[in-house]
């Protein structure tokens, strides 16, 4: 299995420079082109939310506009910037969103991962949370399938990223119980954030966590005292997660991979076929 993680999206009216400087629905293009360009493909590009800067149905229909594009099946997790009704407006209903209720959660089931979709969302504010109905829901859905390897997927990290610019941590409310739920299934192989604009790891949960780096504009590596949270021209870039049968001596895992996008210069061939191609 070929998981493509896209984050952070958020695209803006047509011809907004974000911070005069980033135009998100090109630099969610070229994204689009490069997962096109992917050889094998992807079988599914998860985004992990933040889909729109202001969610809006006149932001996600340019969204879809665009990312109907990619030849893979697109699943949607909702961030902070989002907003439900106007999600299910557009999405609802459909292999991107299917979903009904309080919650934008769901589980993908046709991946050899099983990936359990949360909602981390507190409508109007930028943190997020898990609370006990959310909690018991993906307990549930974990408990249903002990034996299936499991991504557990939601937009806000349960982790502390050490940029001080930012607020402590995306995830303010749930984050030790979902810990402690984490724990009891031991067929979570990794959790998939976004929400913080970088490619970012830790143990959680007794399991590994990450944040997907972000299509358009990333945030610094700002780690100082003065807390100045910083947007930077490093390239947009995608996660790549391979479910690998033989990825180490124990068997199948999930390898994970940070792939920029931008116009690079060819590459420079050293070996085919195991043979030195290349003359030094
Ligand atoms: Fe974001
Ligand atoms: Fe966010």
């Amino acid at each position: 299995m070929i998981l493509v993680q896209i984050s952070d999206t958020h695209i803006d009216a047509p011809g907004t420079l974000v911070y005069g400087h980033f135009d998100t629905s090109e630099a969610l293009s070229r994204t689009v082109a490069t997962i096109n360009a992917m050889d094998p493909g992807p079988d599914l590009v998860l985004h992990t939310g933040d889909i729109a800067s202001h969610g809006s149905v006149a932001r996600y229909e340019a969204f879809r506009h665009i990312a109907e594009k990619l030849t893979a099946p697109v699943a949607l997790i909702p961030g902070n910037h989002d907003d439900r009704d106007a999600l299910r407006a557009v999405f609802g209903g459909t292999p991107w969103l299917p979903t009904t209720g309080d919650f934008l959660h769901y589980v993908i089931e046709d991946q050899p991962v099983r990936i359990v979709c949360c909602d981390s969302v507190i409508a109007g504010i930028a943190a997020g949370e898990l609370c006990s109905d959310r909690l018991d829901w993906l307990d549930a859905r974990l408990s249903e399938a002990p034996d299936r390897p499991t991504i557990v997927a939601l937009h806000h990290p349960p982790f502390y990223t050490g940029m001080t610019g930012t607020s402590a941590k995306g995830l303010v409310q749930g984050g030790g119980e979902l810990d402690q739920l984490l724990r009891r299934h031991d067929q979570v192989v990794r959790v998939l954030a976004g929400h913080v604009h970088r490619p970012i790891t830790t143990s959680f949960g007794g399991t590994i966590a990450s944040a997907g780096p972000t299509t358009c504009y990333p945030f610094g590596l700002d780690m100082g005292p003065e807390r100045v949270l910083n947007v930077v021209h490093e390239p947009p870039a995608i996660a790549v997660h391979l479910w690998l049968e033989d990825a180490t001596p124990a068997g199948a895992d999930l390898v994970s991979h940070v792939q920029p996008v931008g116009d690079w210069d060819a590459p420079i061939t050293l070996l085919r076929e195991g043979v030195n191609v290349l003359e030094s």
